[in-house]
């Protein structure tokens, strides 16, 4: 039975890009593989940064990038990718997915914290930083935004994507777990218990602060990534992904449905 998005948090289906990063992405100008809310934002994101940087490279910093799920498809999109993990062992699966993919030569892997961002890469020298599935992990939430912001370049932007409060409570209840569905709309960082693998999870609103007023960002775009997903039949998860990416496209940025989302996601710019 499908019991909705992973009551955890962690989506195992996340990962956007796949082993394979696609036959064309210089044609398509941006990301390549299948289309989907996020994805849409950050290609979009890439051709403003293009024009930025006017013929150089544009420069991706992936905090948290784990074992390259978008740094991969950012360096065949034509980035410059720096990849900071506190993880040796996913940087080197990060290492691994790059050179079976051939963009070796264009992502860096340095590990590091991104509480300490500041002590491992330039700050002010990525023209989109990404951190994405990152915030729920991270003890200093507030420390971890600043040094994203900090590491953007005037103009540039920051990618923020993490676990939804809400689809998880609704997730919890779905699944029976009543005291847990309420502990994740109680608890101020809305955890279900002390079992619960992830230090937080945010709202729409929660997340804009953070941003906003802890990190002096200016957002841009708020969505949902996942309203749907998790809820459907298998069958028409795997049968009809194209309508049901259709669906989530409808709703991605519905005021409305998007605080349902399984993640949601920020795309906000250092102004100055
Ligand atoms: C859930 S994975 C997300 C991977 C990738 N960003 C994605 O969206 O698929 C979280 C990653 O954050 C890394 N991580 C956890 N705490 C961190 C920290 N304090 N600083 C840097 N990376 C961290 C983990 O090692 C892991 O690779």
């Amino acid at each position: 039975m499908n019991v909705g998005p992973d009551p955890a948090g962690a989506d195992p289906a996340s990962d956007p890009a796949g082993a394979d990063p696609g036959p064309d992405p210089a044609a398509e100008g941006g990301l390549p593989g299948a289309d989907g809310a996020v994805r849409r934002v950050l290609r979009a994101e890439l051709a403003r940064a293009r024009e930025r940087r006017a013929g150089q490279p544009v420069r991706v910093l992936d905090v948290g990038g784990g074992t390259g799920v978008w740094a991969v498809p950012m360096a065949a999109a034509g980035c410059a990718v720096t990849v900071v993990d506190i993880s040796p062992d996913a940087l080197a699966t990060l290492r691994g997915r790059a050179l079976r993919a051939g963009m070796d030569d264009r992502i860096t892997s340095v590990q590091g914290d991104v509480q300490t961002l500041s002590e491992v890469v330039s700050p002010g020298g990525a023209d989109l930083v990404l951190g994405h599935n990152l915030l729920e992990v991270v003890d200093d939430v507030a420390a971890a935004v600043a040094q994203l912001a900090g590491a953007a370049a005037p103009g540039g932007a920051v990618s923020v994507l993490t676990a939804g409060r809400h689809a998880a409570a609704l997730a919890q209840a779905h699944a029976g777990r009543l005291d847990e569905a309420r502990a994740v709309l109680t608890d101020p960082a809305g955890r279900w218990g002390e079992a619960d693998p992830l230090q937080r999870r945010l709202d729409a609103t929660g997340l804009r602060g953070l941003l906003e007023s802890a990190a002096g960002l200016a957002i841009e775009v708020v969505q949902g990534d996942g309203v749907f997903h998790g809820w459907l039949p298998a069958s028409i998860e795997e049968d009809d992904p194209a309508r049901l990416e259709d669906l989530e496209a409808l709703v991605a940025d519905h005021p409305e449905l998007l605080v349902l989302a399984a993640r949601l996601h920020v795309l906000a710019r250092r102004t100055a």
